[in-house]
């Protein structure tokens, strides 16, 4: 049993993704993107009081803490959150033939089969025993439609599903997402944020829901289940996905006690079997107990049941040459990688749009790398 400081600690890397002494690094197409931000309200969309300036300030900080820490370690530049990739995969994304008629939106044509590159990852961890979010984001290629991105360049055609192995966020708004990034940048740690004498700036909700969303118990990446968390637009309705092993998922948490269990984990996997996840839809069928713009409400799945749209196939493979990690590296994951029918709602993620453009762009230059769309499962130089 984990016990709070340490789900704290690990929540100060994780979320803070950012805190730094020094000036940020100012990315000039994240700065023309804050000033893109727009709201649907007919979508349940609302913007918050000073969101612009607020989106633009955490994404400041989480570039300066990326390029302190690209500084401090004096080679690669990392992701400012997400750094350690447990594997990243060549996959398939099938839409499933009989999905419901109104699930038929964008990137969900019934039948299609897609190529796709998957990343696995830890939030924060560098030790997989260590408490964690676990990331898995799905990049499925070859997708027609309007682009929301103005800057990822002529001809990308990809759809991102950006999940994480817990279905609720901590926070559930911006200003609050600031207000503990300044306790840990002053404080060194987010323990007085969750905790105060004033009963008026007590966050034990969050407190509760953040060790939630650091402690769920993991054997095996390929055998967890992950959900978007945060909601998406499919067509007119607002939805929240989610990826299930196919055979279930594997709750034990059982594991070997080595720090890098979960890529180990996922190379025997891959060794001796294909790995597969049922990819889901939940469609929000009362707006006001499921709020778009509120990403620590569960989505009642009583109320609303995940609905089976396609299978993700990861067929067996070795996925650890040198090659195609470089490549998956320079890769940029984000909500915002997808159609106008596929538009990621709410505060957090319209936050996201900022802060990753600006992480990604800066990393991408730092590294001097390219930064490009795939368009096939073909890795430069050969795997
Ligand atoms: C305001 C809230 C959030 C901020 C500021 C934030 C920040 C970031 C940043 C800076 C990155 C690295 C981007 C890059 O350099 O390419 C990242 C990656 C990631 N985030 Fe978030 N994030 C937020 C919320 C969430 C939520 C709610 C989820 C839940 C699904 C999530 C899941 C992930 C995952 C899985 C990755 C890794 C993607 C990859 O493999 O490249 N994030 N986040």
């Amino acid at each position: 049993m984990t016990t709070f400081p340490r789900g704290f600690a690990v929540l100060s890397t994780l979320l803070l993704a950012g805190v730094a002494a020094c000036a940020a690094p100012r990315d000039d197409d994240a700065a023309t993107q804050a000033g893109e931000l727009s709201v649907d309200a007919a979508l349940g969309e609302v913007a918050e009081e000073d969101e612009e300036a607020i989106v633009r300030r955490i994404a400041d900080e989480a570039s300066a803490q990326l390029a302190n820490a690209h500084r401090a370690a004096g080679g690669v530049a990392k992701r400012d959150a997400h750094p350690k990739a447990h594997g990243c995969v060549t996959a398939s994304f099938t839409v499933a033939d009989d999905i419901p008629a109104d699930m038929r939106v964008g990137t969900f044509v019934p039948g299609k089969r897609y190529d796709a590159w998957i990343r696995f990852s830890n939030g924060s961890q560098a030790d997989d025993r260590s408490n964690d979010a676990r990331g898995m984001a799905i990049k499925v290629m070859g997708v027609d439609g309007p682009r929301l991105l103005a800057s990822e360049g002529p001809g990308a055609r990809t759809h991102d599903f950006v999940l994480s192995n817990h279905h609720t966020f901590f926070l559930d708004n911006l200003a609050d997402y600031v207000r503990f990034m300044e306790t840990v940048t002053t404080k060194g740690n987010p323990i007085s944020f969750f905790l105060s004498w004033n009963p008026l700036e007590l966050h034990l909700r969050a407190a509760w829901l953040a060790r939630k969303f650091t402690t769920q118990p993991i054997s095996d990446p390929l055998t967890s289940r992950y959900w978007s968390v945060t909601s998406y637009a499919l067509g007119r309705r607002p939805v929240k996905y989610s990826a299930t092993p196919c055979d279930g998922a594997d709750t034990s948490g059982e594991h070997p006690d080595a720090a890098d269990y979960l890529g180990q984990a996922m190379k025997a996997h891959l060794a001796g079997r294909d790995a597969c996840f049922t990819f889901s839809v939940q469609r929000q069928t009362t707006p006001a107990a499921m709020p778009v713009e509120d990403p620590t409400v569960t989505w009642d799945e009583d109320a609303s049941p995940f609905v089976p749209v396609g299978r993700v196939t990861i067929p067996r493979q070795t996925f650890d040459g040198a090659a195609q990690q470089t490549f998956c590296e320079n890769l940029s994951f984000t909500p915002w990688h997808a159609t106008q029918a596929h538009r990621p709602l709410g505060s957090t993620n319209r936050a996201r749009k900022v802060v990753y453009e600006a992480t990604s762009s800066l990393r991408h230059r730092l590294n001097g790398a390219p930064r490009v769309e795939p368009s096939s499962l073909v890795v430069p130089g050969g795997r």
